[in-house]
């Protein structure tokens, strides 16, 4: 009954709002194409969205070993705070199931969003592309996916087969409202 009071309350203070009459706030401003492209950032599984650019393990392991490894460790094992990134494999159908971009990543170019979106974790988004491909290029040699020379370029990396690629299955459960 309350529900129905308040219910009622909200229409009528909705319909009293004059329409066409909007509060100016002076903050901000409408969104530039810089700006709507500086969010623009997802990449597709397909690969769809990468950026220009190219990087190799060799080159990634020094952006590696200065943003990365205090957390995730130095040769990807993970600490008991941060998650390991290399490792893992043939664990995922056992009860220790460990979770990395080797085990468990079923596309290298979400794994390059991924750290370009999110990493480092106290600054993300301050890698250039150039970086994202290098270091992404060097998580994948840690866990045998690419060669320490091997050019890992927008056209080079949805190419790469993740070893877990098949292992996701669609659910078969019906959509429940
Ligand atoms: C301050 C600690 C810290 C640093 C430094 C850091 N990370 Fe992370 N990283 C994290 C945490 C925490 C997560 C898990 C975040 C979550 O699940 O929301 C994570 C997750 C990840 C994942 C996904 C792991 C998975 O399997 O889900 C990747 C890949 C990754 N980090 C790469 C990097 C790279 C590359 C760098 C360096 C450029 C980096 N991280 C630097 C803390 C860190």
């Amino acid at each position: 009954m309350s529900n129905m009071i308040l219910c009622i309350v909200i229409i009528v203070a909705a319909a009293t709002v004059p329409i066409g009459t909007a509060t100016r706030y002076n903050l901000g401003h409408p969104a530039t194409a810089g700006d709507i492209k500086a969010c623009d950032i997802s990449v597709a599984p397909d690969g769809a969205g990468l950026p220009e650019g190219s990087g190799t393990a060799l080159q990634g392991r020094a952006v590696y070993e200065a943003q990365c490894a205090i957390c995730h460790g130095a040769r990807g094992e993970g600490n008991a705070d941060y998650p390991p990134l290399a490792g893992g494999r043939g664990t995922l159908n056992t009860d220790k199931a460990v979770l990395t971009v080797g085990s468990y990543w079923p596309y290298a170019t979400t794994v390059w969003d991924y750290i370009h979106r999110a990493m480092p974790y106290r600054n993300p988004g301050s890698l250039t592309p150039n970086e994202v491909y290098s270091v992404t290029a060097y998580v994948l040699f840690m866990n045998g996916i690419v060669g320490l020379r091997d050019q890992v370029t927008a056209k080079s990396i949805p190419a790469l087969k993740m070893p877990n690629r098949d292992g996701f299955v669609p659910d078969p459960r019906p959509d429940v409202k």
